[in-house]
């Protein structure tokens, strides 16, 4: 990327505003490996079988892996599957293996080292030492690439506290931390505290503090939403896969300017903007963090709070890059973070629209394939680039939102501010026709959960159906 890259400068700058080390600082040279364990049964020694990532082709994962280093901009020199018959519990790579590997590290003068595979904290530390490098695992990466793409207060705080949960549970004793004792120093801890309990300690501590600013962060972030939800809008949330291509769209549905790069994870933290329909209506747009396979249960845990967003949503597009080989296991991947969060999307269709972008990128056979298949599925085929299919989406959410709300004609007196009021507070004007002596016609769309209230409030003999 060339140091005159607008949107690099824009990174570097926000990097050195929040005094972060960022990998861009430097391009920090470095090697991936994707361990490709021999027989599938001795991979799920623990527990129950993971979700999707072993369904990928071991190619496709190491792509994947790739992509993902290259999103905090590692040099990656060197990448390669790393056939393995089974893991060893002090380095994960038999002996032979570790030295060959360390080979290639020297050979490319690598600092760094990335193992698409969990590692045990020994593991990490032993590989190490071995290597002369630092060493990532695939949570540690993940880790890595969210502290980078956060961008409000919230998310950082989220990224941090995930950060230092991991690195605690990573505090294993090595040989330098074996014997040392860091006592007498008073305010670093007590005597003959040895340095693990003191870093764990100070962790813990740090913890706690992340913890209540959070708490506070999200009471904030929850009134902000509750003061959202008096705006009669419907609640629209994109997610997808990282990379699908939210970002573009939503900058393209809503008009607004917002980071969107081709590198993954381009949005962290929701962001909200209004999204005016064809039909004259309009709903509330959010874009949210991108989802990955095999994300961390501590990340999906640290998200939850960001993700309410899509909790909450009327309608979630489910935004899917197409032109993706591995379209088809990505969506499993987001379904599963989905029902994490508690929505099935198999028990509610009308509550989840696929959108499958990128349709630009197919050649003409494969783009009348996916037309049919979109049409079959109930999906809408767009390309967020050349704008093909938008049209068809704005009118597809927009049915999908009023197949739910439900318009009303209702006359107001000029007595009734109470009840005029309301109805400005919490139902979607459409049109308002004066009809003399402060006398209005009011055409509204409301919500079925709103729609009892306003029936007490008027009294049913006073508003009627009215055609759309
Ligand atoms: P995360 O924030 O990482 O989850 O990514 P995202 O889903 O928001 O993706 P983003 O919008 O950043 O797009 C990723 C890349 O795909 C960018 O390079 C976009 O230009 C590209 N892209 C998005 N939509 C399309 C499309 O319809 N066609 C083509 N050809 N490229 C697209």
């Amino acid at each position: 990327m060339r140091p005159t890259d607008p949107k690099e400068l824009k990174r570097k700058e926000r990097a050195g505003r929040e005094g972060r080390r960022t990998y861009r600082d430097g391009l920090v040279k470095a090697v991936v490996f994707a361990p490709v364990i021999g027989k599938r049964k001795s991979k799920s020694g623990s527990g129950a079988p993971r979700r999707d990532a072993f369904e990928r082709s071991p190619q496709a994962r190491l792509e994947e892996a790739v992509g993902l280093a290259a999103a905090i901009d590692l040099d990656v020199r060197a990448s390669g599957l790393v056939p393995l018959l089974e893991p060893r519990p002090a380095t994960l790579f038999g002996s032979g293996k570790v030295e060959e590997l360390a080979g290639i590290i020297r050979a490319e003068d690598a600092v760094l080292v990335i193992v698409d595979h969990p590692l045990t904290p020994v593991q990490q530390r032993n590989l190490e030492t071995a290597w002369n490098a630092k060493v990532l695992d695939r949570t540690g990466l993940i880790l890595e690439i969210f502290g980078e793409r956060a961008r409000t207060r919230e998310g950082r705080l989220q990224v941090e506290l995930a950060h230092l949960v991991y690195q605690k549970s990573r505090l294993v004793r090595s040989w330098t931390h074996l014997e040392r004792q860091r006592g007498g120093f008073g305010f670093l801890g007590g005597p003959g505290e040895t340095q693990i309990e003191t870093d764990r300690r100070l962790l813990g501590e740090r913890i706690d503090v992340i913890r209540k600013e959070l708490c506070q962060v999200r009471r904030t972030r929850a009134l902000h939403r509750k003061s959202r939800q008096r705006v009669p809008y419907p609640a629209i949330a994109l997610v997808g896969y990282t990379n699908a291509g939210k970002s573009t769209l939503f900058n393209v549905l809503t008009g607004a300017a917002v980071l969107a790069e081709d590198i993954l994870f381009a949005t962290l933290d929701p962001t909200i903007r209004a999204l005016p329909l064809p039909g004259g209506s309009k709903a509330v747009l959010s874009d949210t963090v991108g989802f990955i396979s095999d994300l961390p249960t501590t990340l999906i845990a640290a998200f939850r709070a960001t993700l309410e967003e899509v909790l909450q949503a009327d309608l979630i597009l489910h935004v899917r890059d197409i032109a993706d080989a591995a379209s088809g296991s990505q969506r499993s991947d987001v379904n599963a973070v989905l029902a994490e969060l508690g929505i099935d999307a198999e028990a509610e269709p009308d509550r989840l629209l696929e959108v499958w972008n990128k349709a630009d990128l197919l050649d003409e056979a494969s783009l009348e394939r996916a037309r049919n298949e979109a049409r079959r599925a109930g999906a809408v085929l767009v390309s967020a680039v050349t704008g093909l299919g938008l049209a068809n989406l704005r009118a597809e959410v927009e049915r999908r939102l009023n197949h739910r709300r439900q318009t009303y004609e209702i006359i107001v007196k000029p007595e009734e501010g109470a009840l005029s009021n309301w109805i400005y507070e919490n139902c979607e004007l459409i049109a308002r026709t004066d009809l003399g002596d402060g006398v209005v016609s009011l055409r509204i769309r409301i919500a079925p959960e709103k729609r009892d209230r306003l029936i007490r409030l008027a009294g049913p003999a006073r508003f009627q159906l009215a055609a759309e």
